[in-house]
């Protein structure tokens, strides 16, 4: 029996998935009143249909529908205020006016450009561990490399990165599937505090105060007005609010998983030194083996009939249709030998972890170009790590399903190591 909440499936999901898979390949999850797919193509299919939408579904006394993705009582009112603006929660056509003022800066051609940026934070975190005896991945690469380059793309200043990372995380609670009292209370907070934050760099940014490097944070302002195709202040506020906890958690997670994947799995790590071509298939083979976000959620914007490869699917307005990504990720009609980590899979890179159509990972250039420059230097040290222990808790247990990454990766080094002196 499918339980989206049990420990077990919290723990390891993966052999849930494979038995849906084989045996009920969509499950309808009563007491959310949703529907679970967990085959490739069923989410390939429904991540690409225009009648399932992302926004908050309304009723008509303008509420939100009572199985909608957010709800809103009166005192998480900042959310609500706030997130109608992101477009990651918006459909067409404001999905795609927002999107389209912000996709410019984060191609990869315009990303590669941060590629010195970078670099430099890279070499900086493994200077920090490299003179340590045994270092948390977790605590000392995993989480401040992506905290880092935010920091520098939205031009924030370093005494206030704790903070930051605060509100992203307690922000970034929201996206759970019916998340809790608590964790709405945590998030609308952060928003506040973080919203009110942002309208006081870009008022110092706007009289000049920041510096003159161009970032995300100055290009966004470029495009602010109130003409047509240009953003109003809360809408690059929300902005900067979106690409800050969307790229966070994410981010974190890809290095976790992919470490720990590397680190269990010495013979693809062989693989690995063996043939450096094969570098840029880390990220790509770990955002399939161990998905950092692992479900999408997708509302129907009337009733209709989805016409599934699985079946058709009877849809009410407002009901929720939740993509098990990780699930379609090991399918093994698309993959071979689905449950392995393979470095070398020569089709890695046709996972659903960025998600597919319209709303498809704005940021994937962003977090690509992060594990390539990250594993071109991190690869030379793999050899000489050893866990401690294996990887704790897959799952914050405060949390909910949607996000899958490791509190803790306890390494250290081995005695063949020459580790320089702190
Ligand atoms: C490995 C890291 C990452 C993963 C696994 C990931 C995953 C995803 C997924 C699955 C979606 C689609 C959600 C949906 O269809 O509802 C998405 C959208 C999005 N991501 Fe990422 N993401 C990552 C990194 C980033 C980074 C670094 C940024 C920011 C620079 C970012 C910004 C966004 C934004 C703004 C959207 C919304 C796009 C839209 O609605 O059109 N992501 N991401």
């Amino acid at each position: 029996m499918f339980d989206p909440t049990s420990p077990t499936f919290l723990s390891n999901p993966y052999e849930t998935y494979s038995q849906c898979r084989k045996d009920s390949p969509r499950v309808f999850y009563q007491p959310w009143d949703a529907w679970f797919l967990f085959t490739y193509k069923d989410c390939s299919v429904s991540l690409k249909e225009k009648r399932l939408g992302r926004a908050p579904v309304f009723d008509e006394n303008d509420s939100v529908s009572p199985s909608a993705y957010l709800p809103v009582p009166e005192h998480h009112q900042p959310i609500y205020e706030f997130s109608r603006h992101f477009m990651l929660l918006s459909d067409p056509p404001t999905h795609t006016r927002l999107r389209s003022c912000v996709k410019k800066s984060l191609t990869p051609a315009a990303v590669e450009s941060f590629s010195s940026v970078l670099n430099g934070i890279v070499d900086d975190l493994i200077a920090g561990v490299v003179c340590k005896p045994s270092f948390d991945f977790v605590s000392d690469f995993a989480i401040p490399f992506p905290v880092r380059v935010t920091e520098w793309m939205l031009g924030l200043p370093e005494h206030d990165r704790e903070q930051v990372r605060e509100w992203a995380l307690d922000a970034i609670g929201m996206f759970e599937f019916l998340p809790t009292m608590k964790t709405l209370d945590k998030a609308a907070v952060a928003f506040t505090s973080y919203s009110e934050y942002l309208q006081k760099m870009l008022e110092q940014r706007n009289t000049g105060v920041g510096g003159d490097t161009l970032r995300i944070i100055d290009l966004l302002l470029d495009i602010e007005g109130e003409k047509e195709g240009l953003l109003s202040r809360v809408e690059v506020i929300a902005m900067l609010t979106l690409l800050t906890m969307a790229g966070h958690e994410t981010t974190v997670n890809m290095f976790t998983n992919s470490m720990r994947a590397l680190l269990l799995h010495p013979q693809e790590l062989e693989k690995l030194l063996q043939r450096p071509a094969l570098l840029e298939n880390i990220g790509e083979e770990t955002l399939r083996y161990d998905c950092p976000v692992q479900f999408i959620g997708r509302q129907a914007l009337c009733d209709f009939d989805l016409e599934l490869p699985s079946g058709t699917l009877s849809l009410k307005k407002g009901q929720q249709v939740l993509l098990a990504i990780g699930s379609a990720n090991r399918d093994e009609e698309v993959f071979e030998e689905s449950e392995l980590f393979k470095i070398d899979r020569l089709d890695a890179s046709k996972h659903l972890a960025f998600g597919m159509g319209i709303h498809y990972c704005i940021g994937a250039p962003l977090a690509r170009l992060e594990a390539r420059l990250a594993y071109e230097k991190l690869v030379a040290f793999l050899p000489y790590l050893e866990l401690v222990s294996e990887p704790a808790e897959a799952i914050d247990p405060g949390r909910g399903f949607l996000f899958r990454g490791y509190q803790r990766i306890s390494v250290k080094w081995k005695d063949s190591f020459n580790r320089p002196s702190s």
